[in-house]
């Protein structure tokens, strides 16, 4: 069962929307949709390792920079995910940047096949011995879980960084209304961006 703050170890707290939602409506879910679809975003798989030891990852977009000292980062998963049980099970998770072109890759962790994995190559992380896609991520970061909220309908896990790679070279694949496209060769700051031979 999740608590309410504060949080156990390895227990999830509620945040509660209860005294929010009676003081107004909130919008439905197309309009939330429309309006969160217009804001565009990288693509990253999001990986760890279930209790089987079998890896297990899923794509996500809600994954945003929390702090830099200690460097914290969040993903949000949905609550009623199979691989979120992996997350919290292996205690951390890997952020895999991906490259673009690889909408195939983003498709294949956005569906609920628990062999996903069969379809990339993949190798354990230095620090935490998570699953990364070494040549799909363009940059990756090992995250160890120090909080985990349910807010609303998904789980707000936010991780310390304790390892990862910087970007060595090439693009980004972005997401915009439903669609994947890579980013524009005019936005390229210099010396960033070059392909590299993984790519
Ligand atoms: C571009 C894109 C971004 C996504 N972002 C998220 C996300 O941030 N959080 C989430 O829970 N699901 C997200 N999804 C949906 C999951 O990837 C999808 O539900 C997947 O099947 C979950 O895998 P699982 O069932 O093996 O856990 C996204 C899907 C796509 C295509």
């Amino acid at each position: 069962m999740p608590s309410e703050h504060p949080a156990t170890p390895g227990e999830p707290s509620i945040v509660s929307l209860d005294s929010m939602k009676n003081d107004m409506q909130p919008v439905d879910i197309g309009t939330f949709r429309a309006i969160m679809g217009s804001l565009p975003t990288g693509v990253c798989v999001v990986s760890a390792i279930d209790k089987e030891d079998e890896p297990r990852g899923l794509t996500c977009n809600a994954v945003c920079s929390v702090s830099q000292e200690p460097p914290l980062v969040l993903v949000c998963v949905d609550l009623l995910k199979e691989s979120l049980h992996a997350l919290r099970d292996s205690g951390g998770f890997v952020v895999n940047v991906l490259r673009e072109d690889r909408s195939r890759v983003s498709q294949l962790f956005a569906s609920p096949s628990a062999s996903k994995f069969d379809g990339v190559f993949w190798e354990a992380s230095e620090v935490l011995k998570l699953p990364m896609l070494t040549t799909d991520a363009l940059a990756y970061a090992e995250c160890r879980i120090v909080a985990d909220l349910q807010v609303g309908d998904h789980a707000m896990l936010v991780g310390m960084i304790v390892g990862g790679e910087p970007p060595l070279g090439g693009r980004p694949l972005m997401y915009w209304r439903r669609g994947y496209s890579n980013w524009p060769e005019a936005a390229i700051p210099n010396g960033m961006g070059r392909p590299t031979n993984s790519a």
